[in-house]
């Protein structure tokens, strides 16, 4: 069965302007998804949904919103209401690394917000129709952080903890109702995100953002959790099975002090 008929004509993905979020938009929209790409920069979504609808033959609908402004559910059903989305792309978000002091206590609730918060509006919206097709999917993007405390990004850690245990949570409630939900908890990947650190010190390389979206769009439905990459795995299961918590997290700080 092809995605469409599976999960429904639309993808909704947010954070689509770059890294993983803008593969996730070309391998769907290869999968013969119609898109709808969010995120704040008009002329990069404008641009990327030309070349796909050209490439593709599919649709791909613009919705410039700031997903941290108090509107942005109205902006995006404005759109959405008469289509049938039935992928929910959770993947924008924010991350800070730094001194916790240094970050400012509005910094570190946008983060909240735009981690936490927006997944959690999104997928109350467009679950309800899911739930009545019988049919959708859910892709949450977390992060590897989200296995352990990460000193010089505990709070963003944190988020990321929260999408992993909520999304294994949602999916088993939701599979006996047609809906695969999925987390994909990228480690190190090469997008805008990671640009203004030093990571030559930590023990995985940065990965590629097309093969990050691709280990998501190959597991959904088959998996829960999925991460990308051979030493990322490697790290969950030295966390898992060969470290306390406490070492986990002495390394990671020792690791993390030097990216910033
Ligand atoms: N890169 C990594 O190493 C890594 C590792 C693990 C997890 N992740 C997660 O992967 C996801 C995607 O990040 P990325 O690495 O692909 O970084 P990225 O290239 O910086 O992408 C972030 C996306 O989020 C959008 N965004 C940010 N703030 C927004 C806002 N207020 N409203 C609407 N859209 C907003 C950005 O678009 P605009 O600026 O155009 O709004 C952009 O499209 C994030 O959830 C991140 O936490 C990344």
């Amino acid at each position: 069965m092809n995605f469409k008929e599976k999960y429904g004509q639309y993808a909704l993905i947010t954070g689509a302007s770059s890294g993983i979020g803008e593969e996730f938009a070309k391998q769907l929209a290869e999968k013969g998804l119609n898109l709808i790409l969010v995120a704040r920069r008009k002329e990069k979504l404008e641009k990327l949904s030309k070349k796909l609808e050209e490439r593709h033959k599919i649709k791909a609908i613009v919705v410039v919103a700031d997903l941290l402004s108090g509107n942005f559910l109205d902006e995006i059903t404005q759109v959405t209401d008469s289509l049938e989305v039935g992928l929910l792309v959770s993947n924008a978000g924010m991350m800070y690394i730094g001194n916790y002091l240094d970050n400012s206590l509005e910094n570190d609730l946008k983060m909240i917000d735009l981690n936490i918060k927006v997944p959690a509006i999104l997928t109350h919206h467009f679950v309800q129709k899911m739930v009545e097709r019988k049919k959708g999917g859910i892709i949450y993007t977390a992060s590897l952080l989200g296995y352990m405390g990460t000193p010089f990004a505990s709070t963003y850690a944190g988020t990321k903890a929260h999408e992993i245990v909520k999304g294994e949570g949602l999916a088993y409630e939701l599979k006996p109702k047609g809906i695969d939900v999925l987390v994909l908890n990228p480690g190190l990947t090469e997008t805008e995100m990671t640009s203004n650190n030093d990571f030559s010190g930590m023990p995985m390389k940065l990965m590629k953002p097309n093969l990050v979206a691709k280990s998501a769009i190959d597991a959904l439905g088959k998996k829960v959790l999925v991460t990308p990459g051979f030493m990322n795995n490697m790290m969950i299961w030295m966390t898992k099975r060969m470290m306390s918590r406490k070492m986990n997290t002495k390394m990671f700080g020792m690791f993390m002090k030097k990216t910033f």
